[in-house]
């Protein structure tokens, strides 16, 4: 099935100069294509509504922190059930539970500083494009 999803290359992805490399594991799979891509610092408004089901956690707040203090790549990339794809090259959210060969297990030790952001549905994609590509949606 043909889908779209949002990928964000957080500030530590850009801030480490693992953009290219991260982009390059998701290019190479085979019928996965990039529909848009814009390097943003992204502003308080835009990630409450990015991470509005995660209000009242407790790390909510040191995310919103980090994820505002630098350059972020988005992506729209759109192929084959690209949404499960994504998750999957993601690995598990906490980096130490996401397998090797994974961008978190490969290159992450913490959760909040897990380089990379995946829809994790259709219905989370659709949302998601809306926030960062309006144009797109
Ligand atoms: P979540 O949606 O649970 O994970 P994922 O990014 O894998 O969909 O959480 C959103 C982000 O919040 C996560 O990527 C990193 C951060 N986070 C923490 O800092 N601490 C935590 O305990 C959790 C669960 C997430
Ligand atoms: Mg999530």
């Amino acid at each position: 099935m043909t889908q779209r999803t949002l990928v964000l290359l957080k500030p530590d992805a850009v801030r480490r100069g693992l953009a290219g490399e991260i982009i390059s594991r998701i290019e190479r799979k085979a019928g996965w294509q990039l529909a848009a891509v814009e390097l943003r610092t992204f502003d308080r408004a835009t990630l409450e509504q990015h991470y509005g089901e995660h209000v009242g956690k407790p790390f909510y707040e040191p995310l919103l922190t980090f994820m505002g203090e630098g350059p972020s790549i988005a992506l729209i990339v759109e192929g084959e059930n690209v949404i499960p794809g994504v998750r999957a090259l993601a690995g598990a959210t906490d980096p130490l539970e996401a397998g090797p060969g994974t961008i978190r297990g490969d290159y992450a030790t913490i959760t909040r500083e897990n380089l990379i952001h995946a829809s994790d549905s259709p219905e989370s994609a659709e949302r998601e494009i809306k926030i960062f590509f309006p144009a797109h949606a």
